[in-house]
Formats: C-alpha cells, sequence, structure tokens
C-alpha cells in the first residue's frame, strides 16, 4: 500500500504562508547570490522546499529554476519531498534488526500509515531507516528529532511518540 500525502493540505500549507514567502523572498532582491540561505529560510517555513515555492523564487530573482533545483538537489539538507515536524530514525542495522527493528518500522507503517522515507498525511512525522547508528548495543534503537531511545519495543516507540505534536 501506498501512502499519498494530501494534495489539498499542502497546497493550503503553502496559501498560508503566501506572504510571509513574498517578503521573504523580496528581502533577497539584491543578494541573489546568497540563494542557499534563502533556501535554508525557506525549508524552516515548511520543513520542506515547496516547487510552487522555487517557481516563485525564481520568477521574482530571475534566477533560473534549473539553478535553484541544481542547489535544492546538491545539498542533503534540503528536501523536496515534504517532511513532517518530528523526524522519525529506526534503525534496521544488523544487530538492531535481530533485536526487532524491523518490527518498529511494522508499527510505524500500520499504526501511523507511513513508510520508510515518507511523511505521515498531516505533516508530523517522517520515518527514516538507517544501516547502522553506531551505538549496537542498545539496540533496537530509533531517534526521534535527535533524541536516542534505546531497548525500544513497538509498544514503547507508540509512548515516545505520542509526546511529539
Ligand atoms: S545496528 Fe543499530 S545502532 Fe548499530
Amino acid at each position: 500500500m501506498e501512502f499519498v500525502l494530501d494534495a489539498t493540505k499542502l497546497q493550503s500549507l503553502i496559501e498560508t504562508h503566501a506572504g510571509k514567502v513574498d517578503s521573504l523572498i523580496d528581502s533577497y532582491a539584491d543578494k541573489k547570490e546568497q540563494l542557499i540561505a534563502l533556501l535554508q529560510d525557506i525549508q524552516t517555513e515548511f520543513n520542506y522546499l515547496p516547487r510552487d515555492v522555487l517557481v516563485k523564487v525564481s520568477q521574482r530573482l530571475d534566477i533560473p529554476l534549473s539553478q535553484i533545483f541544481g542547489v535544492a538537489t546538491f545539498f542533503r539538507a534540503f528536501s523536496l519531498k515534504p517532511r513532517g515536524r518530528h523526524l522519525v530514525t529506526v534503525c534496521l542495522g544488523t544487530a538492531c534488526h535481530i533485536r526487532g527493528g524491523q518490527r518498529l518500522v511494522d508499527k510505524m507503517e500500520r499504526d501511523y500509515k507511513v513508510k520508510s522515507g515518507e511523511t505521515t498525511d498531516d505533516l508530523r512525522f517522517t520515518l527514516e531507516a538507517v544501516n547502522c547508528l553506531g551505538c549496537c548495543a542498545l539496540g533496537p534503537v530509533a531517534v526521534v528529532d535527535g533524541k536516542y531511545e534505546s531497548q525500544v519495543t513497538p509498544d514503547k516507540l507508540d509512548r515516545v511518540l505520542r509526546s511529539y505534536k
């Protein structure tokens, strides 16, 4: 099953921020060379770089869209896909996998309707599976917004995630 983000919700998110985005772009009108900083500001606003906003940047600042996408795809810190307010990283490295790491991913898929690499429909969580977080003895390991959780069971993950709105 594929989970698809609600395009209407995303569009309304962009429209809600339209005024702020316009003034943000305008504030870079005479410093186009600071494109990376502008993209960082846009990503701070939306947690990702919406295509419509990048088109607006291109038109208002007269920067080729190909150049903007070139920068946006070069740096790993930028995301062209919607991202949740919270990043959940689950380790599926060998040590964590043996101890049940996959059950955490299954739990996210079943109860939060999100697959690895995707974002929940309400933009609350983005799920990411990785191969080793370097603390194998603590496995299974999950990290939420940079906070490490050890010996995570599906129930524990649920309890932890409840505090992230
Ligand atoms: S395998 Fe999970 S932290 Fe190393």
